[in-house]
């Protein structure tokens, strides 16, 4: 793994913004552009990112294995779902999503679907409890999830449609910010 040409200069620009001796502080940008240069972080690009930082790469590894927003496994080409599975989505049906996960995506999280368009996984909670049980795809935000209405969601998904973000009950709508389109 290297960064391309425009990726290496944001990623040095990032470094510069820290003082000497302080580069590894901008482990999670570096991280983040690894990810999206690849869609999801190798272990040659946690290795590369490490270098330029000069941390040890178990150090660097240690952050990417920390958040949910960094995948160490291969995701999904359409998307990759995140099903919250704390406390209010669990009480309000998060259980309901996950199965249709399994049912339309793989058995198991961190798998790809057949095709692999798709893959899911269950995170901790993503802050957005009063809506629950909710998903993120992307980088949206999907809220007041039923399983009908997520099935229908992964449907429209693979045919090419991105569902609207936010509220699925109809309470509020907004422009997706996923860049699925
Ligand atoms: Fe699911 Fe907080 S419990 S978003």
């Amino acid at each position: 793994f290297t960064f391309t040409e425009a990726n290496l200069a944001w990623a040095e620009g990032q470094i510069s913004k820290y003082p000497e001796g302080r580069q590894a502080s901008a482990i999670i940008p570096l991280l983040w552009r690894a990810q999206e240069q690849e869609g999801w972080l190798t272990r040659p690009a946690i290795e590369h990112v490490a270098d330029m930082l000069g941390m040890a790469y178990i150090r660097a590894l240690e952050v990417a294995s920390f958040y949910f927003m960094f995948q160490l496994q291969p995701v999904g080409s359409v998307a990759h779902i995140q099903i919250c599975g704390t406390t209010s989505c669990m009480i309000c049906g998060a259980e309901d999503l996950m199965a249709v996960c399994q049912d339309k995506i793989a058995a198991k999280p961190h798998t790809l679907s057949d095709d692999g368009r798709f893959s899911w996984e269950e995170v901790e909670c993503l802050g957005s409890c009063a809506n629950a049980p909710m998903a993120q795809i992307g980088k949206d935000y999907y809220e007041d999830l039923t399983a009908e209405r997520f099935a229908e969601m992964l449907d429209e998904l693979a045919a090419g449609k991105v569902p609207v973000p936010g509220p699925q009950n109809g309470r509020y709508a907004a422009e997706p910010l996923s860049g699925l389109t």
